[in-house]
């Protein structure tokens, strides 16, 4: 079986109950993806312009408050959010595809009143988790409450106690290890009897480590990695990353200025946003034929017993498998998003899009025009768009990533 050396496999297809046997040893690392910053082009205002390049150039180290905290397939890199947020100064700010909450999160630390929607639930857990603003006291409960649940799953694999798990999670006992399995099924059980209003946090926590104890390579991956487990890891491993989480949490409380409001996400079809009268949508919709966000959420999915509105999903690379006109659907779609965005801004203010462009059959799908007409339809006005060419490491191909940004009349 070949390395996926690139971190961009898309190999997505729908993860069976049986996962695809290989040689213990081989695929023992996870690899992450990088990309080669090129040219860059701009159109409209220049000074914004520049500042959207080197946002769509940026780079390095995730670590900041909550961001390093869980996976999320392509998500933005939070010097490029911060850079956005500064250049669109305003009070109150969406991001319609939030995914992982990484604009949510800046926008916070900037005091902003905020506002995240997805069609995703992984990805509102998600966003949830790393927006808690908690104060000390809910820092101990949390802290409190993540001790008793590694000790209660321990203490409950030692006396062999059974758990009831739903069909949904069984199916895909195969894609681990038993002795993971069983360390994951402990904690599920005790986290599902919570009934504390922390309760996501604690889901989150075990959410971060359901792909990472499993057989598959990554969240955007479903190659088979053999990695050695020792007996005790997934505790340890919730142990270790509730310490960091909280870790994060208090930094982000300590970065966050003083009487901003927790952030409000909801799950939501970015064709009907939940929220309205803001002055700023920064978002990053899905590049079209690039990714199944839904679908790479199967283990999560199980696990939680979610119910996924994939047929939603706006410009699934699925739906470029199976339909011809899936690049005619991505762009109804894009009118319609983008129409519903402009109806939920305020007089004056500003949207700024980052979307790139998609590949299907060898051939680059194009997105800033589709993008630009649909706004103007939409009765925005162009103010600027910055282009940076990147090289695809999986394909070697060129694409372009575009900010994009409209302001309302
Ligand atoms: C490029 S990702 C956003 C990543 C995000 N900016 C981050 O930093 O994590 C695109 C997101 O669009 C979401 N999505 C796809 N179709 C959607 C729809 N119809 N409505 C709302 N969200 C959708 C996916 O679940 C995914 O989280």
């Amino acid at each position: 079986m070949a390395k996926d050396t690139s971190g961009l496999n898309q190999n997505n297809d729908i993860l069976t109950g049986l996962p695809k046997r290989v040689s213990p040893g081989e695929n023992k690392k996870r690899f992450s993806a990088q990309v080669d910053a090129g040219h860059a082009h701009i159109e409209g205002d220049m000074e914004l312009g520049k500042k959207c390049v080197t946002a769509l150039r940026s780079n390095g180290d995730f670590q900041r408050a909550t961001q390093g905290f869980h996976s999320y397939p392509a998500r933005l890199h939070p010097d490029a959010a911060r850079l956005l947020l500064n250049a669109l100064p305003g009070d109150a700010l969406a991001d319609p595809f939030c995914g992982g909450g990484t604009l949510l999160v800046e926008a916070l630390i900037a005091g902003r009143k905020v506002y995240g929607s997805d069609l995703n639930p992984i990805a509102t857990l998600v966003s949830t988790a790393r927006t808690a603003l908690l104060s000390p006291e809910q820092l101990d409960e949390l802290q409190r409450l993540v001790e008793g649940i590694a000790d209660e799953a321990e203490k409950n694999i030692a006396d062999k106690k059974p758990v009831h798990l739903h069909d949904a999670i069984l199916k895909y006992k195969s894609w681990y290890k038993p002795n993971c399995f069983e360390e994951l099924t402990h904690l599920f059980g005790a986290i599902r009897a919570s009934e504390s209003e922390l309760k996501p946090l604690l889901q989150a926590i075990f959410s971060s480590l359901v792909v990472k104890y499993s057989l598959r390579a990554s969240d955007t991956s479903n190659k088979v990695v053999f990695i050695p487990r020792k007996n005790g890891a997934v505790l340890k491993a919730f142990r270790d990353k509730s310490r960091e989480y909280l870790q994060q949490l208090t930094e982000l409380q300590t970065l966050v200025p003083p009487g901003t409001q927790p952030a409000q996400i909801s799950l939501a079809d970015a064709r009907h946003p939940g929220f309205d009268r803001v002055d700023t949508i920064i978002t990053s919709p899905p590049y079209p034929g690039t990714y199944d966000y839904l679908l790479l959420q199967q283990l999560r999915q199980a696990w939680f017993n979610l119910d996924m509105r994939s047929n939603q999903e706006i410009g699934s690379r699925r739906s470029f498998k199976q339909a011809r006109a899936a690049y005619e659907t991505w762009l109804k779609d894009t009118d319609s998003w983008v129409k519903a965005c402009a109806k939920a801004l305020l007089p004056n203010g500003h949207i700024a899009i980052v979307v790139g462009e998609g590949m299907h059959a060898g051939k680059l799908l194009r997105v800033a025009n589709p993008t630009i007409h649909a706004a103007q339809k939409a009765g925005l006005e162009f103010i600027t768009s910055a282009a940076v060419e990147r090289k695809d490491p999986a394909t070697k191909m060129k694409k372009i990533e575009y900010i994009l940004v409209f302001k309302k009349k």
